[in-house]
């Protein structure tokens, strides 16, 4: 058995996505923000979930730095804890999803594969993947932390875009900012994933 447990069988409860998403009004699924570190996913995230409130709808943010915090404190950023970071990030936010809630992940999360099995974690569309597509140069210069600094001075090994890989999405349904409008604000990226929502039927 691997160590693993067996003889689980699945309890269903009477109330289910539907009945909790008619008490929302809304569509529960997971806006995967992905991006270099400093390239505005968090401020993106904390954007749109104030835009969803003002509309009335009920969003929840899961961010790569915070949960590392508590669920994921036991994991480094070495690949192979990266890929378990976003797979409980995954799981976790699958779980908001079927609460009915919107749910807001902004985690760097480099690596294609991990990225593409938290989407097929999810039914079909409602796994809505967002790439914060700023250049590394952009990013290295904003420096919000100080930590391309430390990265450059070799005090932090295996930091993402300079020791260490970043896999763009190939596929993804929104990247941000849109072509020639560089100088988008957070909450005009914002409005603009709540278009693609609003004609995706998420907020009803
Ligand atoms: S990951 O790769 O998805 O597991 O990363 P995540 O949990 O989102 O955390 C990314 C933030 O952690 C800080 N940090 C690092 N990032 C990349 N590489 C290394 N080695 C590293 N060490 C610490 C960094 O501030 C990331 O910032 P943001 O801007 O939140 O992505």
């Amino acid at each position: 058995t691997n160590g693993k447990a067996t003889n689980i069988v699945w309890h269903k409860s009477s109330v289910g996505k539907v009945h909790r998403q008619e008490v929302l009004q809304q569509k529960g699924c997971v806006i995967w923000i992905t991006g270099l570190s400093g390239s505005g996913k968090s401020t993106l995230a904390c954007a749109l979930c104030q835009a969803l409130y003002s509309r009335g709808k009920l969003a929840y943010i899961l961010d790569g730095d915070n949960v590392r915090h508590g669920l994921n404190r036991d994991l480094s950023f070495k690949a192979e804890d990266r890929a378990e970071n976003i797979r409980r990030i995954g799981e976790v936010a699958k779980l908001f999803a079927d609460a009915g809630i919107i749910c807001i992940a902004s985690v760097l999360s480099p690596y294609r594969k991990d990225r593409d099995a938290c989407r097929s974690l999810l039914p079909e569309g409602d796994f809505i993947e967002v790439f914060m597509n700023v250049p590394l140069q952009i990013c290295e210069a904003r420096d919000p932390k100080g930590l391309y600094k430390l990265a450059r001075a070799g005090k932090i090994n295996g930091f993402t875009g300079i020791d260490d890989p970043y896999e763009p999405p190939l596929n993804c349904e929104l990247e941000l900012p849109q072509k020639g409008n560089n100088c988008a604000s957070p909450c005009e990226m914002a409005e603009i994933v709540i278009s693609y929502l609003e004609e995706k039927g998420y907020l009803q």
